[in-house]
């Protein structure tokens, strides 16, 4: 890594327990990321408990409003209450705070930031960063590289979203009502979703809102168009939850100012940072999310162009929404303002 050589950082986790927060810690490890200290924060629930880090484990810590003292990055993955609560008392304690909730992502001081795509904004930042919706970021890693050559005006992407993105107790809902299933059983009823999620689709993630999208489906549009810069861009999103365990994918429709071939498409995505090209019609070659769980890389295939509209592709895209889509980016930001000697 660039930067500051030498330089450690004292670190805190909110959500240390949870499912992000255990992908985080892997990563951090995996990276070696300059720690000096590393502290455990999750709920009452979870203090005392001890969690593994590397060749030993660190005692888990409940979280109070003191508890950021002396901390140069605190991440949160926990809940939006808890990023409410503690990212301002964080912040006013001198931290970086790294958010991974939808609180903070569209207030205008808090920059939303994929590094491939949006670096530059950690630099504006005022204590508070965002990382957004873990099927957001796999968008624009594959769009930014496209729309850098030839403007992107209208998207179409629908999502099949893992149940790990709404957290352990979901993946532990799918498990029990899988095996129900497997054993000829009633599964009990569903609390993680409104319906059963084992052999089902679930064509909503979050609330209703007044003009009929979820909020998810807003958070994608509103986030995309926050992180390119480009706040008048045309996206429709409709965003499904599927019985896989780990990692999203997306169809994706974008059209262009310009003409634009598949060739094109798949060059430019070659190049892409983050970004891995799988694609091989003839030997049913393309991404797939048991493929891009516990990797890093954002995958893409399937890409054509759309008979349906001039100027227009479509492609598929799956990434690990665990890594890339939270705990990943989360790790980078902070790398980037490491590199830039923001910290
Ligand atoms: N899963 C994803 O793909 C994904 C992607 C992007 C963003 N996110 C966001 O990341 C956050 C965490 O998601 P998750 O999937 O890891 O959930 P999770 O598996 O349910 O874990 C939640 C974690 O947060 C802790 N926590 C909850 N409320 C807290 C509070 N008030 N104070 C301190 N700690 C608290 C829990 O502690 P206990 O163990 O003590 O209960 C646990 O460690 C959410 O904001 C989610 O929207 C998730």
């Amino acid at each position: 890594m660039m930067g500051q050589r030498g330089k450690q950082y004292n670190v805190a986790v909110v959500g240390a327990t949870g499912i992000v927060g255990a992908e985080f810690l892997k990563i951090a490890s995996e990276r070696s990321f300059p720690l000096k200290g590393l502290k455990l924060l999750a709920t009452e629930r979870s203090a005392g408990t001890r969690v593994r880090f590397g060749e030993g484990d660190i005692e888990v810590e409940a979280t109070t409003p003191q508890s950021f003292a002396g901390a140069d990055f605190v991440f949160i993955s926990a809940s939006g209450a808890a990023s409410r609560e503690y990212a301002p008392v964080a912040r006013d304690a001198g931290a970086i705070v790294i958010d991974d909730s939808s609180v903070w992502r569209q207030d205008p001081s808090v920059p939303l930031v994929v590094p491939e795509v949006n670096a530059a904004d950690v630099e504006a930042h005022q204590g508070i960063l965002a990382i957004p919706n873990c099927s957001t970021t796999p968008l624009v890693m594959c769009l930014w590289p496209l729309h850098r050559r030839n403007p992107v005006t209208r998207i179409v992407a629908d999502t099949y979203q893992s149940v790990a993105g709404t957290g352990t107790a979901a993946v532990r809902e799918l498990e029990s009502q899988s095996r129900a299933w497997a054993d000829g059983r009633v599964p009990d009823a569903p609390t993680a979703y409104p319906h059963r999620i084992a052999f089902n689709l679930l064509p909503q993630i979050d609330v209703f809102m007044d003009s009929g999208y979820t909020k998810e489906e807003w958070k994608m549009m509103a986030e995309t168009r926050k992180i390119m810069h480009e706040p008048d861009l045309a996206l429709s999103a409709t965003c499904v939850r599927v019985p896989v365990f780990v990692s999203h994918s997306l169809a994706v429709h974008a059209e262009f100012a310009q003409p634009i071939s598949a060739a094109a498409v798949r060059e430019a995505l070659r190049d892409a940072p983050g970004v891995v090209v799988q694609d091989d019609p003839a030997t049913s070659t393309y991404p797939m999310p048991q493929d891009a769980a516990g990797r890093d890389p954002v995958y893409v295939g399937r890409i054509r162009e759309d008979m349906s509209r001039p100027n227009s592709i479509a492609m598929w895209i799956s990434s690990d929404n665990l890594r890339k889509g939270a705990a990943l980016n989360a790790i980078q930001i902070a790398e980037e303002m490491i590199a830039r000697a923001l910290v």
